[in-house]
């Protein structure tokens, strides 16, 4: 591999979050009585907690105040804060946990860079918490993808230069968050058929054949 890191989204790439935000974005779509489906999820992907609400409020026939805005968000992630807690090393697959362990043995340096406030709890479910040489997330940036901050700020925190890193997504924002940053990019899952992804993953260990 010719580059000296890879920066990875944490929901729908090392692990299946993605479900649990789509089941806790239903429970509140359901409350509320507003059309929630698959198509509107993959809109969610990559993009911070207030915008995806913001998403799924478009199909809202009525107007809410920002107060409740919060409200609902809080709300949402208070049930996707239920089902993490449920979490453990287990729903880390073998294919990651091998191709990671692989990947950093060949002296890659290896770092998260998410859009989630909630990326310290699930690295800590399931037994990540101390393996990343950095972790840039939902806390420490102010814009969300597509905008490039959190992989920019990953790839300073590691010391390199955009160029010299892979970044693996599976959101369409992703991709181009990477691409507008000056990164390399491998797409996976729901941004497997996105045109300007450096590379098309169908499997997490193809990673290995880069
Ligand atoms: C991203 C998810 O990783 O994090 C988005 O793809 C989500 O769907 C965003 O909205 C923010 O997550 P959180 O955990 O801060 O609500
Ligand atoms: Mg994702």
């Amino acid at each position: 591999m010719k580059y000296k890191a890879i920066i990875f989204d944490l929901d729908g790439v090392i692990c299946h979050t993605d479900q649990y935000h789509y089941q806790a974005w239903k429970a509140l779509t359901e409350r509320l009585h507003i059309p929630f489906d698959e198509t509107i999820n993959n809109r969610l992907r990559g993009v911070s907690r207030m915008q995806s609400l913001n998403i799924i409020l478009e199909k809202s026939k009525k107007q809410y105040t920002a107060l409740e805005k919060e409200a609902f968000a809080e709300g949402k992630n208070k049930i996707y804060r239920n089902l993490l807690a449920g979490m453990t090393p287990d729903d880390l697959s073998d294919e990651v946990r091998k191709t990671l362990k692989a990947l950093k043995s060949k002296g890659l340096k290896l770092a998260i860079g998410s859009s989630s406030k909630n990326t310290p709890i699930i690295l800590h479910q399931i037994g990540l918490g101390d393996f990343f040489d950095a972790v840039s997330d939902g806390n420490n940036i102010t814009n969300s993808k597509p905008d490039p901050e959190v992989f920019l700020k990953a790839s300073a925190m590691l010391k390199l230069a955009p160029q010299e890193c892979l970044v693996v997504e599976d959101a369409v924002v992703g991709i181009e968050a990477a691409s507008r940053g000056g990164f390399f990019s491998a797409a996976i899952g729901d941004a497997q058929t996105c045109k300007s992804a450096t590379y098309v993953l169908h499997h997490f260990g193809d990673l290995l054949n880069i």
